[in-house]
């Protein structure tokens, strides 16, 4: 469910109407229903209740300080991937001790950072990487606590670019090497580690993969005797983007709740594409109509810089008018971007109605790994956010300015 709804003719988001922000900020812009954020985020805390977990917005799908400081006021954490997360993270209050940092590549700045802050855990995803966090705690005189990244080798059903949890993934370790680092737990006597992450992947509509993962870690555990004090989930859950039929979280809780309950350990959940996916759309004009011998493509002026996932993944987004047309007439066209890319396009041989210059159109399902992916690709400033909240709507990042593409550039005295 989302706050994007027609009345009459007419997009709103919440209580305003879509086109009237279109008016005051310009095209394209990413747009966020402070509501539909804060519904996921309680869903999710309420279908859990049970096992009464810490549940970390994973920042990677969506930073945005405002996106963040409205989940913060309803008590989340944050799941973050590098220094700037975590700067960000710091920069709105955020509790570090809901804070969980995992990647494959943490460097020393960035631990340094993390341990001063005193996180609550570190995602350990290596043997190189626990060796180096204990050598920096050891330095800073401090004792750090850290969980293993698990790769259970599971493959969910999703885009193979998203599939995070089988053995030929960069990412966890397996849990022979699991086993070994807890039974040697003494070489590291800067860490507690204290705990199991397992991520398996993302846009994961059915619960079987990770009921399939819970279990393997549950024997894992009680075979090998190691004391888990926290077990961290992970993230994955999906959402609607078309014809989708994903587990609600209260299906999902009610699939692996029971198997939680057995294991007597403090629950972590870091949901991304949940929380923020449905929460947001990218509103676009369109600049031209253009008909060739094979096709007929709506050229709008947002780009793969833009939204890159249709790119990237071939994801599929709805696509709806902001003013809904009058005539009924459908037709065949090819939605694409501006951008020197033949695969810079959002739709193709999709049906729409008529469109024509000026027309507003809005891809749904935006607001995770949205303006998270965004890039200057083209020269191109990146578009401004903006959140609505009941009856308002506040811009909360300025659409860039051509000044910002040369931010940091300088011409050597060489070359003058
Ligand atoms: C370690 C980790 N946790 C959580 C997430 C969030 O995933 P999602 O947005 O699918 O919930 C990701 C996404 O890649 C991830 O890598």
């Amino acid at each position: 469910m989302h706050e994007f709804k027609y009345k009459g003719s007419e997009l709103r988001c919440e209580n305003v109407k879509v086109a009237d922000i279109a008016k005051k900020v310009g095209t394209p812009f990413y747009l966020y229903s402070r509501k539909t954020l804060v519904d996921h985020y309680q869903k999710l805390k309420e279908a859990f209740k049970e096992v009464d977990p810490v549940i970390c917005f994973s920042m990677k799908s969506n930073s945005n300080l405002s996106v963040c400081k409205a989940l913060l006021n309803e008590g989340a954490g944050f799941d973050i991937v590098s220094g700037g997360e975590l700067y960000k993270a710091m920069k709105i209050g955020a509790d570090p001790q809901k804070i969980v940092y995992a990647s494959v590549g943490k460097k020393r700045e960035e631990i340094e950072e993390a341990i001063k802050r005193k996180i609550l855990l570190f995602n350990v995803e290596s043997v190189p990487e626990l060796v180096h966090i204990n050598s920096i705690a050891s330095r800073m005189n401090r004792k750090v606590d850290v969980a293993i990244r698990v790769n259970p080798n599971i493959r969910p059903k999703t885009h193979r670019y998203i599939t995070t949890g089988k053995k030929e993934n960069k990412f966890g370790l397996d849990l022979a090497t699991t086993e070994e680092i807890f039974d040697n737990s003494n070489r590291y006597p800067n860490l507690n580690i204290k705990g199991l992450h397992v991520h398996i992947g993302s846009q994961i509509t059915e619960a079987a993969p990770y009921i399939k993962a819970l279990k393997k870690i549950k024997r894992f555990i009680d075979s090998s005797r190691i004391n888990v004090e926290t077990l961290n989930i992970g993230g994955g859950l999906g959402i609607v983007y078309s014809k989708e039929r994903p587990q609600t979280a209260k299906q999902f809780a009610a699939s692996v709740v029971p198997i939680l309950k057995k294991m007597d350990v403090k629950v972590i959940l870091e949901p991304g594409r949940f929380i923020a996916g449905n929460s947001g759309i990218l509103v676009m004009s369109v600049v031209y109509v253009k008909e060739t011998e094979a096709k007929k493509f709506v050229i709008v002026d947002a780009g793969l810089n833009d939204l890159i996932r249709p790119a990237l993944y071939g994801a599929h987004h709805e696509i709806k008018p902001v003013m809904k047309a009058e005539s009924a007439n459908k037709e065949k066209v090819d939605i694409v971007g501006p951008i020197c890319e033949t695969g810079d396009f959002f739709a193709k041989d999709r049906r729409m109605p008529e469109l024509q210059n000026g027309d507003l159109l809005a891809i749904m399902s935006a607001g995770a790994y949205g303006f998270s992916m965004v890039s200057n690709y083209n020269a191109r400033p990146k578009p401004c956010e903006v959140m609505v909240s009941g009856n308002e709507f506040f811009v909360v990042r300025e659409r860039e300015a051509y000044k910002d593409l040369i931010k940091g550039e300088s011409i050597p005295g060489a070359l003058k």
